[in-house]
């Protein structure tokens, strides 16, 4: 596997392989990667002659300055994890490299998107990801890039902020990839002590009750029933709940034939904030 810090090392290197026709697939990471990232280089390397993963933890998305300082950071067992599973290339930019003496985000319009569900709770968070995505684009240029289904919002934003930049790459979004306990993988799950590891499991539990619930129930009762479950939970804290559309993430007002909807939460578990998302049935 090929290392590189710098912009114009990996530029280089990667117009060197464009030119002799070569697809590249891109996934981009904060590191700390787990089965879930391993599965979205699975399928880039399916798909591309050449498969770039990004480890850069981005300033500029984080609203809490603690969660920065301590996101995990365990890049000896990263590069390990990479080359056993043959990527080809790792970007491991410095914060100057990428920001000079800058760190700061673009404004985006999302269209909206923004405001939603994630966009109330964490202020400046998807300039922050569109910013750090945008720029990773100009330097990378794959042909396709993979997304975890978990962050379903910020797979939208960057979908769309695709689409309004004519950005000429594919974005694959994959499904969620899930501890045994039913709890989706995080690399912020191995901040969480043992016993909220365990009761978090009781996050995805509640999201299969809804996705049942959703073929019977109004929005509204499931929201309450929701709610009231996390109420007398000892070790969790519900930060939202809500059933909402694909497309424009809004919250369902009544059930359309045509549309898709999904069940989004996030939930405390002490201080790790954790989120997950299922698809519904209707
Ligand atoms: O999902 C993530 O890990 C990050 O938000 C991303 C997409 C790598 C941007 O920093």
């Amino acid at each position: 596997m090929k290392i590189f810090n710098t912009k114009q090392e990996i530029k280089s290197y990667l117009t060197s392989k464009k030119e002799d026709n070569k697809t590249i697939g891109y996934v981009p990471t904060m590191g700390a990667l787990h089965e879930g990232h391993l599965s979205l280089i699975k399928k880039a390397i399916e798909k591309n002659d050449l498969v770039v993963v990004s480890i850069f933890v981005n300033p500029t998305q984080f609203d809490n300055q603690d969660d920065l300082i301590k996101y995990p950071k365990t890049i000896e067992n990263d590069t390990k994890l990479l080359e056993s599973v043959s990527c080809d290339v790792l970007f491991l930019p410095s914060v100057e490299e990428i920001y000079a003496e800058n760190i700061a985000s673009e404004n985006f319009d999302f269209d909206g998107l923004e405001h939603q569900m994630e966009g109330k709770f964490r202020n400046g968070h998807f300039n922050g990801v569109g910013t750090i995505i945008k720029t990773l684009f100009e330097i990378i240029t794959p042909n396709r890039a993979y997304f975890g289904q978990k962050d379903f919002q910020q797979l939208q934003i960057i979908k769309k902020m695709v689409k309004k930049n004519r950005i000429p790459v594919k974005i694959k979004g994959c499904p969620i990839f899930r501890e045994e306990n039913g709890l989706a993988m995080s690399s912020r799950n191995t901040r969480l002590s043992k016993e909220h590891r365990t009761e978090a499991a009781f996050i995805y539990k509640i999201l299969k009750k809804v996705r049942y619930k959703f073929n019977s129930e109004e929005a509204n009762k499931i929201n309450e029933w929701v709610e009231s479950q996390f109420k007398e939970h000892p070790y969790l804290k519900l930060e939202y709940f809500t059933i909402a559309e694909e497309k424009t993430l809004k919250t369902i007002e009544s059930k359309e034939y045509h549309k898709k909807y999904r069940a989004f939460i996030a939930v405390f578990a002490g201080d790790i904030r954790l989120i997950d998302n299922i698809r519904l049935k209707h």
